[in-house]
């Protein structure tokens, strides 16, 4: 296997984009009309104002424009869990940076992530957004990922099992981690909206649910976020899920941001992942997809050229263009990566230039992605 440790990282040699601060660039941002074209039938949707400088609104949350997954920290998704003591410091490190969007899951490291995140996050909660998930069935000691648990009542033991583990009295934003098929969206949002009520959470989002979902969803409680995948390779969510997201005034949070780290520019066609990594099961890290997708790699590695940017932060600033209310994740366990990440809300792209990126974007065919149809169907 070849790891990302194990291979040279930006091979590119270009000049990397440093921290500029995350409030500088976005101003200036064009904002790219191609995968959110306007709605033309859509009221428009009463906002809660506009986000603070450099920061972006999910419901009444203001957050970092690019904020921090800690899933990998300790699941072992894509390396060996890290040690506690070794990743508080990356946390924190994300905060004194201008990071307050933090995000975690019960699952991840089977509670350990959360334990984590509380330890990180403890001594400054009144600065952060803590994002949490809930909504994966337990079976005996391990957790069942093909069974569900969004009844309320779970929703409600689920959210104090994350309380107790972050060390907090309330969560910003609890996310149903997949929709439960065995429940209708509107007793899970029930639960939400109870929680949200009684001060123990702040938002509710979902997750991988259809754009039909999300409508059901928003119609009993106004919903903060959407978390799916989206990246320039993994572009599913452009099938309608972003359209009704940006239709009803709900902030999108994009997973596997970098593409699980292949717009990095780590890999090549020779790189291959061992059963315990995540990517062995991702269609565009197969053998095939490593070696088909090369041109996505030449097209940020082209970018990078022109705006003096490493391919990484091409990514990442080409999501960030796609709608004022996305706020991109990426995952890292490296303080120089988180770095590197957050150089890209600096970069800012014109109409022109966003429009001739979508027209070499959409002339690549794209390998091991998600068919289009898929998007119809809760995940
Ligand atoms: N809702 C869901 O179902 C769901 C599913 C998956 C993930 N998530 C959330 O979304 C977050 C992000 O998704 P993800 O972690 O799957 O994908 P990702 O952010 O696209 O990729 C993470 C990988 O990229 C690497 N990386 C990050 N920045 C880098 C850089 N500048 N240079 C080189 N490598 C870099 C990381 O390694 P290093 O540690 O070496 O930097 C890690 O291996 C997760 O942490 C989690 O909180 C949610």
């Amino acid at each position: 296997m070849q790891t990302p440790e194990a291979t040279s990282e930006n091979t590119a040699g270009l000049s990397r984009r440093g921290f500029v601060g995350m409030g500088m660039g976005l101003a200036a941002m064009a904002l790219m009309p191609g995968a959110l074209a306007s709605n033309p039938g859509a009221a428009p949707v009463p906002q809660a104002g506009p986000a603070a400088p450099g920061r972006r609104r999910l419901g009444s949350l203001d957050v970092s424009a690019i904020g921090l997954g800690a899933m990998g920290m300790k699941n072992g998704a894509y390396h060996p869990p890290r040690r506690t003591e070794d990743m508080v410091p990356v946390i924190r490190g994300a905060v004194e940076r201008g990071v307050n969007f933090i995000d975690t899951a019960e699952v991840y490291g089977s509670h350990t992530d959360e334990e984590l995140v509380g330890e990180a996050l403890r001594p400054v909660r009144d600065q952060v957004v803590i994002a949490t998930k809930v909504g994966f069935a337990v079976e005996g000691n391990s957790w069942a990922y093909n069974k569900r648990n969004g009844r309320p009542e779970g929703i409600r033991r689920a959210l104090e099992g994350s309380l107790r583990r972050l060390g907090m009295d309330h969560v910003d934003l609890l996310y149903l981690h997949r929709a439960d098929p065995a429940v209708p969206i509107e007793d899970s949002v029930g639960a939400f909206k109870d929680l949200i009520a009684e001060g123990k959470i702040r938002e509710y989002g979902l997750s991988e649910v259809a754009p039909a979902t999300v409508r059901r969803a928003h119609a009993v409680h106004p919903m903060a976020a959407l978390q799916s995948e989206y990246s320039l390779l993994e572009r599913v969510p452009e099938a309608g899920t972003l359209q009704v997201c940006q239709q009803l005034g709900i902030g999108f949070v994009p997973y596997g941001p970098t593409a699980r780290a292949y717009l990095a520019d780590i890999f090549n066609e020779y790189s291959r992942f061992a059963a315990s990594d995540r990517r062995s099961s991702v269609g565009f890290c197969s053998p095939e997809g490593l070696a088909a997708n090369k041109p996505i790699l030449d097209l940020v590695r082209a970018w990078g050229v022109r705006k003096q940017a490493t391919p990484v932060q091409i990514a990442l600033a080409w999501l960030l263009t796609q709608d004022p209310r996305i706020v991109p994740i990426p995952g890292t366990t490296k303080l120089h990566h988180l770095e590197e990440n957050l150089g890209a809300a600096a970069i800012t792209f014109t109409t022109e230039e966003l429009a001739e990126f979508r027209k070499a974007l959409e002339a690549i065919p794209v390998h091991g992605v998600r068919a289009p149809g898929s998007v119809e169907v809760d995940q």
